[in-house]
């Protein structure tokens, strides 16, 4: 049965309640922090050699969204009701609005420390100890915003930049791209310092905390974030003529991306799927 996923700003009280006690579930048996560590094990930049597939790379949309059918899937074991939100950060844009409230997620850390002691998962509740870290922090931390060197949330207008280019994504394939909707999406821009952020890492940027690193999963808000890039990408597919992942093949041997990228039909570790496999979600669930 196909079901659906929602706007985290409609959710009903019974609908949040589910979606916390099934996270909190998840964490309680250990599944959680496997999760955690997926995502830093695959956590693979441009610089380094091998094989990338969940970051800088054609793969990007299509890793993560097995990585959250996977979520999901261990979610709905615990509770069949329940999907996994989406945060349109284009819409609810402060520290205080859905999805920051004490029901879902809980809000801002506090000054100092960044502790969020607000909502299900801050420390105190001794339901959500962090485990698996790229630093040796224990309790979940947020900067929203970032007060004290402010950043924006990405508006309708950064994200139409990318949801126009009608190339999937263009050589040379990693975070220098300067075509593609993959890339401007994934948004690693040229330059430094807050301008060269778009987009989805303008979001992790915005958050802050734990959402910065390998360990981003730590948030919940994690899924929700990326639940709305998911969206994003069946947003462009409707949008464009040629809407198919690239490269539809893979790179030469002897040129610079060849085994570092996974093509249309390529297995995309650490699953036993291709890009093409997941382009399309409909047979499973659909954006509301
Ligand atoms: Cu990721
Ligand atoms: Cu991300």
């Amino acid at each position: 049965m196909v079901y659906t996923r929602k706007d985290v700003s409609t959710l009903t009280a019974a609908e949040k309640r589910r979606f916390v006690g099934a996270l909190l579930e998840l964490k309680r048996r250990g599944e959680y922090d496997e999760f955690v560590r997926t995502h830093i094990e695959y956590y693979v930049a441009d610089g380094e050699a091998g094989l990338r597939t969940a970051h800088m790379a054609p793969s990007f949309l299509p890793w993560h969204r097995k990585f959250l059918l996977e979520l999901e899937r261990a979610l709905r074991r615990v509770d069949p009701s329940v999907s996994v939100p989406y945060w349109d950060w284009t819409r609810d844009r402060t520290p205080t609005s859905a999805p920051w409230t004490p029901d879902l997620l809980g809000g801002n850390g506090r000054r100092g420390d960044l502790q969020v002691t607000t909502g299900p998962f801050a420390h105190a509740t001794g339901n959500w100890t962090i485990r698996e870290n790229v630093t040796d922090g224990t309790f979940l931390t947020r900067d929203l915003g970032r007060p004290r060197d402010p950043i924006d949330l990405p508006t309708a207008a950064d994200l139409e930049w990318a949801l126009e280019d009608p190339a999937y994504d263009a050589e040379p394939w990693d975070s220098t791209a300067r075509r593609g909707f993959r890339n401007k999406l994934e948004g690693w821009g040229a330059g430094r310092g807050k301008t060269s952020w778009r987009n989805h890492n303008r979001v992790h940027r915005w958050v802050g905390g734990a959402m910065l690193g390998g360990a981003s999963v730590n948030d919940p808000v994690f899924w929700l974030h990326h639940a709305f890039i998911d969206l994003l990408w069946s947003r462009w597919q409707h949008r464009h003529r040629d809407p198919r992942y690239r490269p539809a093949t893979a790179p030469r041997p002897g040129t610079a991306q060849h085994g570092r990228i996974v093509a249309r039909h390529e297995r995309l570790p650490p699953w036993d799927l291709t890009p093409d496999q997941l382009e399309d979600h409909r047979g499973i669930y659909r954006y509301v």
